[in-house]
Formats: C-alpha cells, structure tokens, sequence
C-alpha cells in the first residue's frame, strides 16, 4: 500500500490522524476511530454474475479466503457496545488471494458520510473542537443529514446493512466498466435493530461476545456481497451525493466466516485496511476521497505498528480510556 505522492493529501492526511486522536483520546496502538474490533476469517464465494462483471480473483476464483474487521465507531478502545457513540459499527473486508496479494472493502452500517473531502472532515472536527458545531450544521445539508440520521444498535453484527459508500468501476475481459456502490447485507436479508428499553439489557460486550459464541460453537456468520448499479450521469466523485433509490442492487456473492484470528490482539494492531482496491478487475471512481482516505489509514496504520505492544490494563481502562469522547462522536 503506498503513500500517495500528493504533499497536500498528505498534510492533510497527517492532521486529520493527529485530531482524531487529539478529540478521542486514543491511546498508542489503537486507530483513531473504530478501535475497538473483532478479526473473523472464512471465505467469500463468488456469483456467476460477480464473474461476469469483474476479471478480479475473487470474483472468479470458486472461494477465496477473507479476513473480516467488525468494530465500534470512535477512538476509545473499550467502548461499550451498547454506548450510543458505538454506532454506527464498521466493517472492513479483506479478500487475500495470494501470499501478501489482497484487496479491501471497508464500509460501515449507515447509507451516508458527513462530508466529501478531507478539507472538510477537518473543519467538522474543527466546528466539534471549538463549540461552532452549530453553525457548521446550518451551513452543511450533508452533515446534518448524517448527524440526524437514526443509527440505532442492532441485534447483533449480522443484522444490520453496511455500506461502503465510495463509487468503485468493476471491469470485465472486454473491458467493460460497470459503475458500482457496494453494500453489505444480512445473509437472510432483514434487519434486526434494539429498541432503547432493550439495549439497557445488554452487556457492555454483547456484539462481540455474540460473534465468538458463534464461531466457537462451529456455527458460521453470514453475510451477502451486494452492488448497487449506477447508471450512466450518476455522480461518482461525491461519497456525499447518493444515488436513486430505483438503482439496481445486485449480487456478488457470499461472505462467510467460520473462524477467529488465533492472535487477535496482534493481528488487529497490524493489519491496515487499503480504501483503494489495487487489483486487476476493480478500479477506484473519480472520488478523490478515496486517496484521501488511503493516505490517513496508512499514516495512521503506521504510527499505530510503530506503537510498543499493546498493554492490556490500559486498554481495559485504567488509562481513562473508558472516558466519552470530546463531542466528538458522530465523526464517522
Ligand atoms: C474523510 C474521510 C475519512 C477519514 C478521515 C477516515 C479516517 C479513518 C482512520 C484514521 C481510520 C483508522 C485507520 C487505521 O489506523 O488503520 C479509519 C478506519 C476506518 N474507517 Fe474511516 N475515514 C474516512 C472515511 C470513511 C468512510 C467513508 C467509511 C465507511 C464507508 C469509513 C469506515 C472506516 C472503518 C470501518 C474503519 C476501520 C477499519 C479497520 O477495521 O481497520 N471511513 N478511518
């Protein structure tokens, strides 16, 4: 995953890591925002259709192993599940298809971002930072679109839809483009959320602890790839400007997973998920958000490797850690 060669996405990149972690006080070792995380691995099988619109390995290949990252949202690493700041949860994807050969799909369970560039993401933590959120809301459609929009707790990881939102171009053997939004839905297809009353219930790990009874119960987490398909003067450059709701959804196929990572700890610290596809078959849209976005997580991704190992206690709150975040919680 190389840097990008642009100074500017850099810098700006770098301050966008820097005041992340400043609004959440995230410890050494953790990324900035979606730290608290669960590694799964399985494999993705591929539809006949994922194969007829893409020449990429892991739409063509029977199965190819994946690796799977579910995490709560914000910088604190032992965010309750059931804190309201959690929402909405991530989920990165990582199809591996040969020894150090990958690609990614992060997305994460609501339909909207908050702003289209890194520019702007700045100034929104700049407006929570200084108490001037208000007036940015009034002046940003957008934002508050996505700061009012309802993200409440799912059952469980598997019930709710993930989107990853950035447009992506699927190329077939002619050449072929087909423009594409990818979601993430519910193998059975319904989405299961808590009412308040419920989640008072829960335990502070629930999501989690949900996902490791499964799998060491030899059961499987199921999930379906999916695309919404764009049509041809639907905008591909703004992660904020959502396509009609009439657009085709599509299949690609079916995320499973059977497994837990055997190091999870170390593996989570490790591994940097790639915004940027990097394989023949799928090419990144005209967003520039999505350099943007590859230059902060492997900026962050570094600092984060570069960290002395983990040390449990402080993770489990002793550093403050379990302290609520400077306003600074509907980041993304
Ligand atoms: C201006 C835009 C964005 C910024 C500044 C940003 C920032 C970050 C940073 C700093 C990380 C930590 C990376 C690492 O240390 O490995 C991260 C991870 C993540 N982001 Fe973003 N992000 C942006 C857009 C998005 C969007 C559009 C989505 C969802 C569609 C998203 C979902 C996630 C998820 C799920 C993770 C966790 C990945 C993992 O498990 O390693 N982000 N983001």
């Amino acid at each position: 995953m190389p840097q990008s060669q642009d100074p500017t996405v850099v810098q700006t990149g770098t301050k966008l890591v820097e005041t992340l972690k400043g609004a959440f006080h995230t410890p050494a070792g953790y990324r900035p925002v979606h730290a608290k995380g669960l590694l799964l691995t399985g494999t993705f099988t591929p539809t006949p259709l994922a194969s007829r619109l893409s020449i990429a390995p892991h739409f063509n290949n029977p199965s190819t192993p994946i690796i799977g990252r579910f995490s709560n949202n914000t910088g604190i690493p032992k965010i309750p599940d059931t804190d309201d700041n959690a929402n909405p949860a991530g989920f990165a994807l990582r199809f591996v298809y040969g020894d150090r050969k990958h690609t990614d799909i992060i997305s994460h369970a609501v339909p909207l971002f908050p702003v289209k560039t890194g520019q702007e993401m700045l100034e929104f933590l700049g407006s929570l930072g200084d108490g001037t959120i208000g007036q940015f809301l009034a002046t940003h459609e957008k934002t508050k679109k996505f700061v009012e929009y309802p993200k409440p707790h799912p059952e469980r990881f598997d019930t709710q839809r993930y989107y990853a939102l950035n447009a992506f171009k699927l190329v077939d053997g002619d050449g072929k483009v087909t423009v594409v939004r990818y979601q993430i839905h519910p193998f059975l297809g319904e989405e299961l959320f808590l009412q308040n009353e419920q989640v008072k219930s829960k335990s502070e790990n629930y999501l989690f602890d949900q996902f490791k009874d499964t799998i060491t119960g030899g059961e499987t987490v199921k999930f379906r790839l999916m695309v919404q398909v764009g049509q041809d003067g639907d905008p591909t450059n703004d992660i904020t400007n959502q396509w009609p709701d009439d657009r085709k959804i599509k299949d690609l196929g079916v995320i499973e997973f059977n497994g837990l990572s055997q190091h999870d700890e170390e593996e989570q610290k490790n591994i940097i998920f790639d915004p940027i596809p990097r394989v023949k078959g799928v090419e990144p849209s005209d967003d520039p958000l999505l350099e943007m976005r590859a230059s902060v997580y492997l900026t962050s991704g570094k600092e984060r490797r570069a960290a002395p190992h983990v040390e449990k206690e402080k993770a489990n709150g002793v550093d403050g850690l379990d302290g609520q975040a400077d306003g600074a919680a509907e980041i993304h």
